[in-house]
């Protein structure tokens, strides 16, 4: 089934035909209720071009649309905007073929796949493995799996690339103080434990500082490893390996799946990449090169230079690809990596999950392989960048001795606190609230905790900065995901009072729309499929947030006892009946929406 706003913009496009008018029937959800539920902005930039007035043009356009089945006659407002407002029985007839979901596991509330799949690769999270993941890595990590689980929803094929450091200069100091510390690493790789990373590394960088034969030794060993010597490449597979399974700790508790291709995977290929510039190189000096990009030698390094990227003293700023000692960089390594994920991986759309200070690289980046010719105009680059989390005094996040905050102690923090909510919330959706066990309060206390970190860092904008807030966040008012988990379990609540059982209920339940709070959530959710496919275009998450929290108040008011509507004890039968498949598609709509955020709900909280 087409979404309505694609079902409206298609009946506008007809009209617009018929009246000789091109281009974007600009059809949008109205974001007053006064002007009805959609409108279609088209008349003013028309004007020009057909020689009339705004207005008179709009109100050609409702002349020739073809929209009765739909809305009610449509009005013209202000300078020449169309509203156009639904019809309650066009909205009950969608909402009706909406399938009962038997098992709620997987439930798409009918929206079918898009037709047209694309393999998409995600780079998300992507930690440094010689430290311990910490605050800054949540955005990344969060904010990505979200756009991950939004495009497999849509029917896409998601590569959810994890692109850790693992290889680089601080490797080899590492490898040589594990070598130093825990020889038998060497025989027994599999059974390295570090408890913890952080420390670890304080000492090896500590004892670097001070020991200039342990300077020596790191230095040699990054040459081992980069020529491939097997001992030496053992060590530091085993501490890649332990590294990465505290982040899988991590990644498993936030239930975020992640397929790891550090940028060690791309050695050869970064040589290869080498290679294909040296060519071009000879190439472009042996005869004329494009005026707006060569490849040069610059002190010694092998570099890219593009028209438009320039250094801040204005000089020509290069995309070193190869350093002057001879060694690769992250640019080498970004660069290797499109190459693998266009011409093996396939992929037609590439999103960085990266914060806005990688903003210049990947501007590079992007610029270099459309020049090389080595990701083609079908394939979509884009660097989604995100602002910093800050600390609740809007300063950088830091312990009280100035030390990075680890990401284990942030959740743990947010869980405990939870914790209060879990166990003090009186709650009207629980059963039997007094009688909860304690592991089933620590799990709802983990869903609330780890929801509220989530939802609070994606209903920002993604490309400010926030202040992390554990009140604001795990409070049960406002926009947060306590608020939506608890509507969602207060819903659930009704049904099981109303002693509904869905998997007997009789599909043939009409929907009937009359109270305007009635009509006003059936809308509402409505808009569930078009606003995904927003999301799917935009990649912004605080659209599918914004959307559940308006959702929910639009619940509580259908469902306040003073402004709304009857529901349990609602009559007749049938209209209790559509009431009750009203709270129903409700729940389903949270509980997936949530789901696409990362977010579980609870049936009682
Ligand atoms: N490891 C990098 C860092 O911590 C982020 C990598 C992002 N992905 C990429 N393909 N460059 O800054």
């Amino acid at each position: 089934m087409n979404s309505t706003l694609q079902v409206l913009t298609e009946r506008v496009q007809d009209a617009m035909i018929k009246i000789d008018a091109g281009g974007d029937p600009l059809v949008r959800a109205s974001q007053d209720d006064k002007f009805g539920d959609y409108q279609s902005n088209c008349a003013m930039g028309l004007a020009k071009a057909l020689g009339k007035k705004p207005r008179e043009i709009a109100s050609a356009i409702i002349e020739n649309l073809l929209i009765d089945d739909i809305c009610e006659t449509p009005e013209i407002a202000g300078p020449g905007f169309v509203n156009l407002r639904l019809k309650p029985g066009f909205i009950a007839g969608c909402l009706q073929t909406i399938p009962l979901a038997s098992d709620t596991k997987g439930d798409r509330l009918g929206i079918a796949v898009c037709p047209k799949p694309e393999t998409v690769v995600v780079d998300l999270s992507s930690p440094n493995l010689a430290k311990e993941m910490h605050v800054g890595h949540l955005r990344s990590t969060v904010i990505g799996d979200c756009i991950c689980r939004i495009l497999e929803f849509q029917g896409h094929k998601v590569h959810r690339e994890n692109h850790v450091g693992d290889w680089g200069t601080q490797f080899g100091m590492l490898v040589a103080y594990l070598r130093r510390t825990k020889p038998d690493v060497i025989d027994q790789p599999e059974s390295l434990e570090i408890k913890d990373l952080e420390s670890f590394y304080v000492e090896a960088k500590a004892l670097f500082d001070k020991d200039d034969a342990f300077k020596t030794e790191s230095r040699e060993t990054v040459v081992a490893l980069q020529q491939g010597d097997v001992a030496t490449r053992r060590i530091w597979k085993a501490f890649c390996d332990e590294s990465l399974r505290h982040c899988h700790a991590i990644y498993d508790r936030l239930n975020v799946r992640l397929e790891d291709r550090g940028e060690s995977a791309y050695t050869k290929l970064m040589e290869e990449v080498v290679d294909r510039l040296e060519q071009i190189q000879q190439e472009q000096e042996s005869k004329d090169k494009p005026k707006d990009w060569y490849v040069a030698d610059s002190d010694g390094a092998l570099c890219l230079f593009m028209d438009g990227f320039k250094a801040r003293d204005g000089e020509p700023l290069p995309l070193i690809v190869r350093k002057s000692d001879g060694g690769f960089n992250y640019a080498t390594s970004d660069l290797a990596t499109i190459v693998h994920r266009v011409e093996t991986l396939n992929a037609t759309r590439i999103i960085y999950v990266v914060g806005i200070p990688q903003k210049q690289h990947f501007d590079m980046v992007f610029a270099a392989v459309r020049k090389l010719d080595w990701a083609k105009e079908n394939v979509i680059l884009r660097h989604l960048g995100f602002g910093s989390m800050l600390a609740s005094s809007g300063k950088p996040f830091k312990t009280r001795d100035g030390g990075t905050v680890k990401l284990k102690d942030l959740l743990d923090e947010a869980v405990e606190r939870a914790r209060n909510v879990a166990v003090n919330t009186k709650s009207e959706t629980a059963d039997n609230p007094t009688n909860q066990e304690n592991d089933e309060v620590d799990r709802i206390a983990e869903t609330i905790g780890l929801g509220a970190i989530k939802y609070f860092d994606l209903s920002h904008s993604m490309s400010s900065d926030y202040k992390f807030d554990l009140n604001i966040m795990l409070s049960l008012e406002g926009n947060t995901a306590p608020y939506l988990q608890y509507a969602y379990a207060r819903i659930r609540s009704i049904g099981r009072k109303a002693g509904v059982d869905w998997s007997s209920w009789p599909t043939d339940t009409n929907i009937t729309l009359e109270h305007a709070t009635e009509i006003a959530l059936a809308t509402k959710l409505l808009q569930f499929p078009e606003t995904l496919d927003t999301i799917t275009t935009e990649l912004r998450p605080n659209i599918l947030t914004d959307y559940l929290f308006t959702l929910a108040k639009t619940f509580s008011r259908f469902y306040d006892k003073k402004l709304g509507v009857r529901v349990i004890d609602a009559s007749p039968e049938e209209l209790k009946m559509s009431r009750l498949r009203l709270c129903d598609l409700t729940a389903r709509t949270l509980k997936l929406g949530l789901h696409l955020l990362g977010i579980e709900t609870l049936e009682q909280m």
